[in-house]
């Protein structure tokens, strides 16, 4: 019998998990909770917000909903996999407790270093003129972080000292983080290419997919301020199957292992944001879910049954299941407001994204859009994410900016440079 699922967030990602569910022979209806401008085409549409379980849960007790996939970490950290299996409700989320592997950096640490995973030296700390001394005895680099989530922004890489004790008066002192700046993680500075990891565990054993790698910054030349994401690529030709297996060996079995041990076994996707150093492989974050705008590409490459996946995660059967791919690459590229990851204008029009979904390889994943009056318009920094495939990776990346041309609204932005560096390393 079909299983009518329901999908929890509003962003590309899980505009992205819900259009391959839809590919599913054994998804019946899709339902979005809140999704988003471009959500409608591939399930129905549902004015849920992401935060409130209990009405999410009634939903999808009213709808016989069979299978729940939690998309976004604000739901996943905050425990909606706790409130719905109270329920009785079938869900795809990690516990509250594994998901502060995401949630909590200090926590994350702490697996880290009772798991023995490489990563970043680090002190964790609560008292501001404790963490300034520490500063000033490290010197420059150093990268400060708000322990608590802070949407992406808590992360502060600073190239001089001044920077670094600035940083920590306003998210200590003056708390523009809130709470989230009660605790302070200061980290050694990790030099190397960043990629990531995604790993699909049902708690005890996990599966591996290709490489990809994000870009961050807001501007060419990773320049500018850090962002959610400005661009994907997948699969990373660069990266040996040796690193991949030391990846495996060293960061991600013992940290689902060590999970386990723990009582809290991680069930879900686990993503490790990695740097590639001159001495290996070492965690820079772990998420509790799939990266955005990284979804958008795998979505693009998989070939497996997604509902089989995730259900399988979700039961403890993974090694059941075989993650296949297509041959070949994909890329997305992030179109976002003029201004992001600052201010931007909202309520733009939006045009061309049918023409550009005529372009042979191209899917347009919405993020900040909605429907006014039957019109699209924009009403977030990052606008949509334009996926390509192709059997290159420069023919991937082609056909998402090809794609590109035909969108258009006022001040949009994009990188031009998504997946450059990787292209001139052959
Ligand atoms: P995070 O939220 O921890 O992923 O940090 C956001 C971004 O800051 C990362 O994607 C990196 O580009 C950068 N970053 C974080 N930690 C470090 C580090 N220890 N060394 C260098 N860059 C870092
Ligand atoms: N790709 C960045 C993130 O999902 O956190």
């Amino acid at each position: 019998m079909a299983v009518d699922v329901l999908v929890v967030g509003a962003y590309p990602r899980e505009h992205a998990i819900a259009w391959k569910l839809k590919q599913s022979p054994r998804v019946g209806k899709i339902y979005i909770a809140p999704g988003n401008g471009g959500t409608d085409n591939v399930g129905q549409t549902v004015p849920i917000g992401v935060m409130e379980f209990e009405k999410l849960a009634d939903f999808a007790v009213e709808k016989k909903i069979g299978f729940t996939v939690a998309g976004s970490d604000d739901p996943i950290v905050g425990g909606i996999g706790d409130v719905f299996r109270a329920r009785g409700l079938k869900i795809w989320s990690p516990s509250k407790v594994a998901a502060q592997l995401e949630g909590s950096k200090a926590f994350a640490k702490e697996v880290m270093r009772e798991a023995g995973v490489p990563t970043a030296e680090f002190k964790v700390f609560t008292e501001y003129e404790k963490a300034v001394s520490y500063v000033r005895a490290k010197g420059a680099p150093i990268v400060v972080k708000a322990s608590g989530l802070a949407l992406g922004k808590g992360v502060m890489v600073c190239q001089t000292l001044e920077e670094a004790e600035s940083f920590l008066n306003d998210v200590m002192v003056k708390k523009i983080f809130k709470d989230s700046g009660n605790e302070v993680v200061i980290e050694e500075f990790l030099e190397g290419p960043e990629i990531s990891i995604h790993a699909l565990s049902d708690g005890k054993d996990f599966l591996i997919f290709p490489t990809s790698q994000d870009h961050k910054r807001s501007g060419d030349g990773n320049t500018g301020k850090n962002t959610g994401g400005m661009g994907v690529i997948a699969p990373l030709p660069w990266v040996t199957d040796a690193q991949i297996e030391d990846i495996r060996q060293r960061i991600v079995a013992p940290t689902i292992l060590r999970m386990s041990d723990r009582g809290t076994p991680f069930q879900g996707l686990l993503y490790p944001g990695l740097m590639m150093t001159k001495n290996g492989a070492k965690v820079i974050e772990f998420n509790a879910r799939f990266g955005c705008p990284e979804a958008e590409v795998y979505m693009r490459l998989m070939k497996s049954d997604l509902l089989d996946l995730l259900e399988a995660s979700e039961g403890g059967t993974i090694l059941s299941q075989k993650l296949e791919w297509h041959s070949g690459f994909a890329a997305t590229v992030i179109v976002a407001s003029g201004g992001y990851p600052d201010d931007y204008k909202k309520g733009l029009p939006i045009t061309g994204i049918d023409e550009a979904e005529k372009v042979p390889g191209v899917v347009v994943f919405h993020a900040g859009t909605k429907k006014e009056n039957g019109l699209l318009v924009t009403s977030g920094g990052r606008v949509l994410s334009v996926s390509g495939v192709g059997a290159t990776l420069s023919e991937a990346l082609d056909k998402a900016y090809e794609g590109i041309s035909k969108i258009h609204f006022d001040g949009m932005y994009f990188r031009r440079d998504i997946g450059a560096r990787t292209l001139e390393m052959r």
